[in-house]
């Protein structure tokens, strides 16, 4: 797949979806840049793996790269990471054309571009996702950006990649559990268009969800360019079109930190997707039942459905509260319909605090340990 997504005047990114591609990531860039020095950032783990692949094609075209790798996981998307990135940038003497190159997951890209925007107030980046999610979710759209300890990606910025590259092959060393967390954000690219059409194809995202290549390939090309079609309508989250892919984030960011990070963020968006789609039944949205369908084509992904107990009601609020605050006061919510396009209502906070998991007999809730 090669499409481009044109965000604004002078902000377009060139999304190339295929397998192989990591190997064309010099080249691809030269298309777009002068070959010079650049930040490949990356974290340890995928660094090990594909580095190599990418440092080599980025020499082969000319590029001189300076690597700056980070520990794994949602623990590193932090200012102190984004300011490690630009002091990096800083030491190798960059200015405002020397691009960054991310290779990685979400929290990779998040953070890259993150420090691409605020680096000598933007230098070009180039995101290389290297997970389902970031392939079908993250990379694209432009947001930027990194976690505070009051709240997900509460410090950030728009800032459109000049180049998206996902490779389908990288994706064979992604662990299942992982694979599965991004698989979520694809079932809400297609629960958007109403259950009566998405249902099947979220249930038909199971071959994906089970490790099938080719079936994987598919999935995050078609949530990509799905995803570019919203963007492209409402690049900066200002026309109420794009506001429609926070499906189910509303309680999932409330989990994620509510969790201290332990639930992945397409889990936790899924358990917020089960949530909005009972709430969406409960105001006639969606047939009776539909609900328990949501959920249950959702487990078949492997994906978590209900809060996960010892989740403290009170901590999840406190989180919850964070969005009600951005958002002025109410918490507006994306909910799903039958037929047609998701709607954004207003939902108080007591209604998504009914999701819990079974409770244990004789005692009271386990201590969270989301697998
Ligand atoms: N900017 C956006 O629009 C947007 C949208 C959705 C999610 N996000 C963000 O994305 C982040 C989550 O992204 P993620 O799930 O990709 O997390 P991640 O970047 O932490 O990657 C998950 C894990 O997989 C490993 N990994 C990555 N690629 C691998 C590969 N090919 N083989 C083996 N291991 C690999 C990583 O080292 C990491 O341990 C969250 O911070 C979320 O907020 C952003
Ligand atoms: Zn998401």
């Amino acid at each position: 797949m090669r499409l481009r997504l044109r965000a604004g005047p002078g902000e377009v990114s060139a999304l190339l979806y295929g397998a192989g591609l990591l190997d064309a990531l010099g080249a691809e860039a030269a298309r777009l840049l002068p070959a010079g020095p650049c930040l490949l950032l990356t974290d340890r783990r995928v660094g090990g793996l594909h580095g190599a692949r990418a440092l080599r094609s980025l020499r082969g075209a000319g590029f001189r790269p300076r690597v700056l790798v980070l520990p794994p996981g949602e623990r590193s998307k932090t200012l102190a990471s984004a300011g490690r990135a630009a002091g990096a940038l800083a030491a190798m003497g960059a200015d405002r054309g020397t691009p960054v190159v991310a290779l990685g997951g979400g929290v990779v890209t998040d953070l890259g571009g993150f420090a691409a925007a605020i680096y000598a107030r933007g230098v070009p980046w180039i995101a290389v996702p290297t997970t389902v999610l970031a392939m079908a979710d993250a990379a694209l759209g432009g947001k930027t950006g990194v976690d505070l300890p009051e709240g997900k990606n509460l410090a950030g910025a728009f800032h459109h990649p000049l180049l998206v590259l996902a490779d389908a092959e990288v994706l064979a060393t992604l662990p299942a559990r992982h694979r599965r967390n991004g698989l979520a954000e694809a079932a809400k690219m297609e629960l958007l268009a109403g259950l009566r059409s998405g249902l099947p194809r979220v249930r038909g995202l199971a071959a994906a969800a089970g490790g099938d290549g080719a079936a994987l390939e598919r999935a995050v090309a078609r949530a990509a360019a799905a995803k570019a079609a919203l963007v492209e309508e409402d690049p900066r989250e200002r026309r109420g079109r794009r506001i429609l892919l926070n499906l189910g984030h509303t309680l999932g960011h409330a989990l994620e930190a509510a969790t201290g990070w332990r639930m992945l963020h397409g889990e936790a968006v899924s358990v917020g997707m089960a949530a909005a789609a009972r709430v969406a039944e409960g105001r006639g949205l969606v047939a009776p039942g539909g609900a328990a369908r949501v959920a249950e084509a959702l487990a078949g992904l492997g994906l978590p459905t209900v809060l996960p107990a010892g989740v403290p009601p009170a901590r999840l609020r406190r989180f919850l509260r964070v969005d009600k605050k951005r958002a002025g006061g109410a918490l507006r919510m994306v909910l799903p319909r039958e037929d047609g396009e998701a709607v954004v209502e207003e939902v108080p906070v007591a209604s998504l605090l009914e999701s819990r998991g079974p409770r244990r007999r004789g005692g009271g809730p386990r201590p969270s340990r989301p697998r």
